[in-house]
């Protein structure tokens, strides 16, 4: 059967930080795959734009290497790299402006979108000169990669110059969570079966908890994961909207604003943590040599050739809803860079049931949990208790009904950028990041970052390859609860 996909107007494709790692590794691959499904109307451009002094050819041939290396079919990588162009230019010097806007300037009738995959000191320069140049029409869109800024302030500062330049209506704030399957099949879930919702809330759910560890380290983004840390990094975006939709209420439809309205509410609903408590509900740590995926790795300061940071490369923290649905119940939150495995998953742990009818011989009764999968092998588990077959009385076995999306499809999933990139193109912001909710979650980050500065106290060592420091263990523990493990 053929894929039908939604229509795409021709457009023009600019990313800023065109040669950096996440165009190599993340846009282009993404927008290649979509190439090679036939979702890129003939006619649109891409155009690689950064410091380096490349053509063309230059950037083509450096995008085939980088390509080729994913098994790409080489006739039809010759076929889309046509479609690609480069132009070097300094957002903070005029030259190459006048060039830059020529060449856009050829297609007055394309859809035209601006990635600006670039540090976010760089944003107001880029869209005042963008507005300059008259490129900022009711075609054009802007694409905010995160963090956008550091904290509150500098977030505000960051959307007031680009709201100068393009409208709300135009700015897509990307977080690319979700963009992710799981996490568009958590709404297909939550609000296309009758089973979940009424049990969705306090009464029922006795946690949540929300995994996002990683077996990479540093890598060459010394420069930006030092000043950033995991919690600008991956807590302040990725975590907050993966908590959102599962604590969100159901919105009224799918429109866009109407999904936003309600993450943003749970995002004014959390708790504030901050000096009084951050002790009790947050755990930094940072790795130290160790072994990842069987090599030997160095720790963190070692990457930075031995320089002091107070950079945390893992956070845990309990979260809290105060909100009628949620009140009571902890949203526990854990990321780490160097752990053990690349797995992030949100595990649903339902209350136990009130009363045991079973023996002791039967074994102990567990918690059902849903167990939604986001990479790898995606898919969604349900915990439930079973009899284990066969005689000799009745014994209790926690089994998982298991749903993998590869095996239950056998398709490959797309990167979450392949869907994000053409819905900007295709006007829709459903998945991205407003304004308010920006500032919502900032506002909920800044008093953890003003405390961990003020107690002064440097992130707990963890070993690489480990799950983090023992007192994330702990943080759970002390509840009387335990992080989720498959195996269970
Ligand atoms: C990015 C972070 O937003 O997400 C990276 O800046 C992190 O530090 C990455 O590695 C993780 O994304 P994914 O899709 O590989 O889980």
């Amino acid at each position: 059967m053929t894929a039908t996909f939604q229509k795409v107007d021709t457009f023009d494709l600019v990313i800023f930080g065109g040669t950096g790692d996440l165009a190599l590794r993340k846009l282009l691959p993404a927008l290649f795959h979509r190439y090679a499904d036939g979702q890129i109307p003939a006619g649109s451009r891409i155009v690689g734009v950064a410091r380096e002094p490349l053509d063309d050819a230059g950037y083509r041939a450096q995008l085939r290497d980088s390509l080729a290396g994913n098994g790409a079919d080489p006739g039809k990588l010759d076929a889309f790299l046509q479609q690609v162009f480069y132009r070097p230019l300094d957002a903070r010097k005029d030259e190459g402006w006048d060039a830059f806007a020529a060449l856009i300037g050829e297609q007055p009738g394309h859809v035209r979108v601006f990635y600006l995959s670039t540090s976010p000191e760089l944003f107001e320069d880029i869209c005042r000169r963008l507005g300059e140049c008259g490129l900022n029409g009711e075609h054009s869109r802007v694409v905010l990669e995160k963090p956008i800024g550091r904290d509150l302030a500098s977030a505000n500062r960051i959307n007031d110059a680009v709201g100068k330049v393009f409208a709300e209506s135009q700015t897509y704030r990307i977080d690319h969570y979700l963009g992710k399957e799981t996490v568009q099949n958590l709404l297909a879930l939550r609000f296309g079966n009758a089973l979940f919702e009424p049990l969705w809330n306090a009464s029922h759910i006795d946690h949540v908890q929300i995994t996002v560890a990683e077996t990479l380290g540093l890598g060459r983004r010394a420069g930006y994961y030092d000043r950033a840390g995991a919690l600008r990094d991956m807590v302040q975006n990725h975590l907050l909207q993966l908590l959102c939709m599962v604590a969100m209420e159901p919105p009224a439809s799918l429109t866009p604003d109407a999904v936003r309205d309600e993450k943003l509410k749970v995002l004014r609903s959390l708790k504030r943590i901050d000096d009084s408590n951050a002790g009790q509900l947050t755990v930094r740590g940072q790795y130290r040599a160790g072994v990842a995926e069987g090599q030997s790795v160095p720790g963190y300061p070692d990457e930075l050739n031995g320089a002091k940071s107070d950079t945390e490369t893992f956070v845990a923290l309990k979260a809290e809803i105060e909100n009628w649905r949620w009140a009571g119940v902890p949203f526990y939150l854990r990321t780490g860079k160097r752990l053990p495995e690349r797995v992030s998953e949100i595990v649903v742990a339902f209350k136990p049931v009130p009363h045991s009818i079973f023996g002791a011989s039967a074994g102990p009764l567990a918690q059902n949990r849903l167990v939604l999968r986001l990479q790898p092998d995606e898919g969604v588990k349900l915990w439930l208790t079973i009899k284990d077959p066969g005689p000799g009385g009745l014994r209790l076995r926690h089994v998982p009904l298991d749903m993998s999306f590869a095996e239950a499809f056998g398709v490959a999933q797309p990167d979450a950028y392949e869907r994000l990139l053409l819905d900007v193109v295709r006007g829709n912001p459903t998945l991205f990041m407003r304004r308010d909710e920006v500032e919502a979650a900032w506002r909920w980050a800044d008093p953890i970052l003003a405390a961990w500065a003020e107690g002064n106290e440097a992130p707990r060592p963890y070993a690489a390859g480990s799950w983090g420091p023992s007192a994330a263990v702990a943080l759970i523990e002390r509840d009387g609860r335990t992080w989720h493990e498959d195996s269970e």
